[in-house]
């Protein structure tokens, strides 16, 4: 397998001092932007040793940018570079001072069959500093897991599936096939977890367009206190719910989901399902995205 993990992803914003404040005051995470040599006027957000792993770049739109898929070595990423070109996908060097921005060794960047932005690199930049959580989180569940997990858009839904699985070298953890009503008029929609270690699914892929360019973020945290402390600081600041809490049927995370600045959801979450032995897993086709709670219909209105 060539991508270890989620490493970071990229946002766009129109409001970094609203980036600022949701990012630190909300979610936890530590604005280090002051650390890092950059001067471009991007915000970084800190989760852990790393030096970043949020990154929010100015810009008119307010939208998901791109993910920041890790390999674990020069040859790793290289191996997935020729999987690309072998595949007929455009990847596009990034520029030196660009690598250097990101801290990493190398950095590629190429598009999924959806059109979807993706940055792969190796070999991170780090001083290990750790995070100093301006409202108290202790830790971010990350390492080895990555930074947490994605659900983007997959209108062209088997050809992207196909994209990860065939070209990246994803594996598929469980299918997911719903309707948001009880219509039955509605037709079903797919939503496909995938997962590049154990954590249950790095990416989620839904057969649905999205204007914010993603469904949502997902950020793991130690237990349901922490998960409980966040979500008394999103009624603080006045955060649009988007879903309750509850507990999913097939990463088992319990979680609730809030509105980002930049239009996608963020789930928040501890309890996460991880999987040490993939050749021993049964995959599910779900009829329903939780045991109880996740009312999305909260966030409709
Ligand atoms: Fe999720």
């Amino acid at each position: 397998m060539s991508i270890n993990s989620l490493g970071y992803i990229g946002v766009y914003s129109s409001d970094l001092a609203q980036w600022a404040e949701y990012g630190t005051q909300v979610l936890g995470m530590e604005n280090v932007t002051p650390h890092i040599d950059d001067n471009t006027g991007n915000l970084y957000l800190k989760m852990d040793e790393r030096p970043w792993r949020l990154l929010v770049i100015p810009s008119e739109q307010d939208r998901f940018g791109f993910c920041g898929w890790e390999c674990n070595s020069a040859q790793a990423l290289q191996d997935t570079v020729d999987r690309l070109r072998s595949a007929g996908v455009e990847v596009a060097e990034a520029s030196a001072g660009e690598t250097a921005l990101r801290r990493v060794q190398r950095l590629v960047k190429f598009r999924d069959p959806t059109g979807n932005q993706h940055e792969a690199y190796w070999g991170v930049v780090a001083d290990f500093r750790r995070l100093v959580s301006p409202v108290g989180v202790r830790s971010f569940v990350t390492g080895k897991l990555g930074m947490g997990h994605v659900v983007l858009p997959a209108p062209d839904f088997d050809i992207t599936v196909g994209f990860f699985r065939d070209v990246l070298g994803f594996g598929l953890s469980d299918l997911m096939n719903i309707r948001f009503t009880d219509d039955p008029a509605e037709p079903n929609k797919r939503l496909w977890f995938m997962h590049c270690n154990s954590r249950h699914h790095s990416l989620g892929l839904f057969e649905m367009p999205h204007p914010a360019g993603c469904v949502h973020l997902m950020l793991e945290v130690e237990n349901i206190d922490e998960v409980g402390r966040c979500e008394d600081r999103r009624i603080a600041h006045g955060v649009p719910l988007s879903a309750t809490l509850g507990r999913h049927a097939n990463d088992q995370m319990v979680s609730f989901y809030m509105k980002s600045p930049s239009n996608f959801d963020i789930e928040y979450g501890a309890e996460g399902l991880c999987v040490d032995n993939w050749d021993n897993y049964s995959n599910f086709e779900s009829t329903v995205p939780s045991y109880w709670g996740h009312d999305f219909s909260v966030g409709q209105g």
